[in-house]
């Protein structure tokens, strides 16, 4: 449902009302109760060529302290960011794990129980389309980016845009296809003007992104972005500071990366990020695109 600008304001208000009144989470489903998370190894990975069409840019100049890095786009109340959890600590782990064949109907009941969702203001802020998540119910690589743009709020696909053509090529560079990872974000609705979600927004909403997890129990995720980096881990650090190795969410090793958006801004990181996925072909055992 799309709502005109003076609504939206007030939206806005309610929500920063919520949040200084520490309300963080307007919905919690009766089966996530708190656990807690573990933290991760270190991996280290040799850098080579990117094939395929996702190339290595040349580092012309030292990588410079981005936005990306600075989570300057992502500007919660500190009160709020103290008040984070992470993914891992949301719910424990199921005790009984769905088997293979059954995990594309088990998405899917996830996906009838969202409903036409309204547990957050997201519902009421122009978006169109919930977007839930896209790929292999089996995948062993999952990617998290941080909530659905224009493209992929007018398509109900995750990265379909200019980011996803970017993801694509990424993906393709380690020698997967898109139709054998999942895809999804941190909320499943379209923030307004592609802000970065805020935390009551991200907390109702990763509930679901949590079990999407735990069904396709993926060997590893990558989490495109500060933003998203910040929610699935619980912690508000700069990205730089959490690439190199894996972190544990929801038992899955995963690796912190660059948003393609972002790297769409300054291809002069591709090379980074690119160290990144590398980290995770080692762990795979992928070769990359031939
Ligand atoms: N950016 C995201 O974080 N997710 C999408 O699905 C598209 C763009």
């Amino acid at each position: 449902m799309a709502v005109a600008a003076e609504p939206l304001v007030q939206l806005r208000a309610y929500v920063e009302y919520y949040r200084d009144l520490g309300v963080l989470d307007f919905y919690r489903t009766r089966t996530m109760e708190a656990s807690v998370g573990t933290e991760a190894e270190t991996v280290s990975v040799a850098s080579t060529e990117i094939p395929g069409t996702f190339q290595a840019q040349p580092l012309l100049v030292e990588p410079t302290v981005s936005s990306e890095d600075t989570l300057s786009r992502t500007v919660p109340a500190e009160s709020a960011i103290a008040k984070l959890l992470s993914l891992s600590a949301l719910a424990p782990l199921p005790p009984v794990r769905v088997a293979a064949p059954d995990r594309a109907a088990a998405l899917e009941a996830v996906r009838v129980e969202i409903g036409d969702c309204t547990r957050c203001p997201l519902a009421y802020a122009g978006r169109r389309t919930i977007v839930f998540g896209d790929g292999d119910p089996r995948a062993r690589l999952m990617f998290v980016g941080e909530g659905p743009g224009a493209d992929e709020d007018a398509q109900g696909l995750p990265f379909v845009g200019k980011s996803g053509q970017l993801l694509n090529n990424m993906i393709a560079a380690m020698g997967l296809a898109r139709e054998q990872v999942y895809i999804a974000n941190i909320v499943k609705c379209r923030p307004p003007a592609n802000r970065a979600p805020e935390p009551i927004e991200a907390n109702t909403c990763t509930q679901f992104l949590a079990r999407q997890i735990d069904l396709v129990q993926p060997e590893f995720m990558v989490a495109l972005g500060a933003t998203a980096a910040m929610y699935l881990l619980g912690v508000k650090q700069p990205l730089a500071s959490l690439r190199g190795r894996f972190h544990e969410v929801r038992g899955v090793q995963t690796a912190i990366t660059y948003h393609p958006a972002f790297l769409l801004r300054d291809p002069r990181q591709k090379g980074e990020a690119w160290k990144d996925l590398q980290m995770v072909m080692a762990a795979m055992g992928l070769k990359g695109k031939a």
